[in-house]
């Protein structure tokens, strides 16, 4: 399964880049008015800092086809793997099939059913994003439709990818991967999370102190 970051926060995405398990980066427009600089500066410099790594998600905010593809080419003008993403609506599967004609990749998000995912890989959806934890929000299983749509997308031989979002949780990470996802986005405080663990600092901080006990000239460093 693939890693992504849920951010447009440029520090967060170099420091994980740098610790070697960053496959690309999601933003929306919410993520992007927090990182606070003009959009097109920070998309292109996360694109570069994700280079060859994969894939960076650039929100559409029209509501009309004409204007998503429109912004779809705007957006992935800026770099090679720039994915234009675009909202789950009707005129967004229109753009989304343009798109497809056009060569532009997308991410179809605000997905909240297998009905809708099925529909955006029906209309070529490079990426297809269920919104687990807004899901789970709202009392349903999120974790299901994100297991529906591994199994819809192995028995009709889509080649969507699905890439689990709004994850909130260590163990939304371990379903994602355990569903088959292609792909968990994360944002970084969730990540930071899931890599903690108390034994993981009591054996180290152990394994330090015998360490130190070994007299210095029967030790290579
Ligand atoms: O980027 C899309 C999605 O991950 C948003 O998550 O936490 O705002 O529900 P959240």
């Amino acid at each position: 399964m693939k890693i992504f970051l849920d951010t447009a926060v440029l520090e967060e995405i170099q420091e994980v880049a740098a610790w070697g398990i960053l496959d690309g980066v999601t933003t929306n427009p919410t993520l992007a008015a927090k990182a606070g600089r003009d959009f097109e500066t920070n998309l292109r410099a996360i694109s570069e800092i994700v280079g060859q790594r994969g894939t960076v998600s650039a929100e559409t905010v029209s509501l009309d086809a004409d204007g998503m593809v429109r912004e779809a080419k705007l957006v992935t003008s800026w770099a090679d793997n720039i994915v234009a993403k675009v909202p789950f609506t009707a005129e967004g599967l229109k753009a989304v099939r343009r798109c497809v004609d056009e060569g532009i990749r997308t991410n179809v998000t605000l997905v909240f059913s297998a009905a809708q995912g099925l529909l955006a890989m029906k209309a070529g959806a490079f990426y297809v994003s269920p919104f687990v934890g807004r899901i789970d929000d709202g009392g349903q299983d999120g974790m299901e439709v994100v297991r529906q749509l591994c199994e819809i997308k192995r028995l009709y031989g889509f080649e969507t990818e699905v890439l689990s979002a709004s994850l909130r949780t260590t163990l939304h990470i371990i379903d994602s991967a355990l569903a088959g996802a292609d792909i968990a986005t994360l944002p970084y405080t969730v990540l930071t999370k899931a890599m903690g663990h108390s034994l993981s600092r009591e054996g180290l901080a152990s394994f330090l102190k015998d360490w130190a006990g070994i007299p210095e000239n029967m030790r290579p460093f």
